[in-house]
């Protein structure tokens, strides 16, 4: 059982080492933000087919939705509210087990189960957040935080 996790957790690493290295690929002569949010969420989606994984832009005090794959989600998310708006607030990943344990968490879709949260931070402040939402409960560790948060990092520039 242990050698199981171990082979999956080094899969998902590889997994992300390979899609690393295409978002750096595809994202290296293109400067347009929306252009890359739409093939960076692509790219995650074709390597995990997770439920939703999508960006949010912080634009005049709101998170307003971004470029995104999966299915419909609210537009906009006030600072401080939800997973996404407590990322934003607290300027850190949000890594959640269990959505329905989350205070204030906003159901975007009822299938969601479990869900992480990356902030894009631009010389010290949130300018937009990476949020992906899983069906499964307990899907994302530090393992998808490391890799995530790399690839926000990816859009700083
Ligand atoms: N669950 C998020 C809302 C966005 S959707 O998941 C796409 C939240 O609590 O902020």
């Amino acid at each position: 059982m242990a050698e199981e996790l171990h082979i999956a957790k080094g899969d998902k690493n590889e997994k992300y080492s390979l899609l690393y290295k295409q978002i750096e690929a595809v994202i290296e002569s293109e400067n347009d933000l929306i252009a890359n949010m739409a093939n960076i969420s692509s790219m995650i989606q074709s390597t995990f087919n997770f439920l939703w994984t999508g960006f949010y832009r912080v634009i005049d005090e709101e998170l307003v939705l971004g470029p995104f794959q999966g299915p419909l989600a609210c537009s906009r998310i006030k600072y401080g509210r939800g997973v996404c708006g407590t990322a934003w607030k607290e300027k850190r990943t949000q890594v959640v087990p269990d959505v329905d344990k989350f205070p204030g968490h906003i159901a975007c879709s009822s299938s969601s189960r479990s869900e992480i949260v990356v902030p894009v931070i631009k010389e010290g402040n949130v300018t937009a957040v990476l949020d992906i939402d899983s069906e499964c409960l307990e899907t994302f560790d530090n393992t998808d935080r490391y890799w995530l948060e790399k690839i926000a990092g990816i859009l700083d520039k």
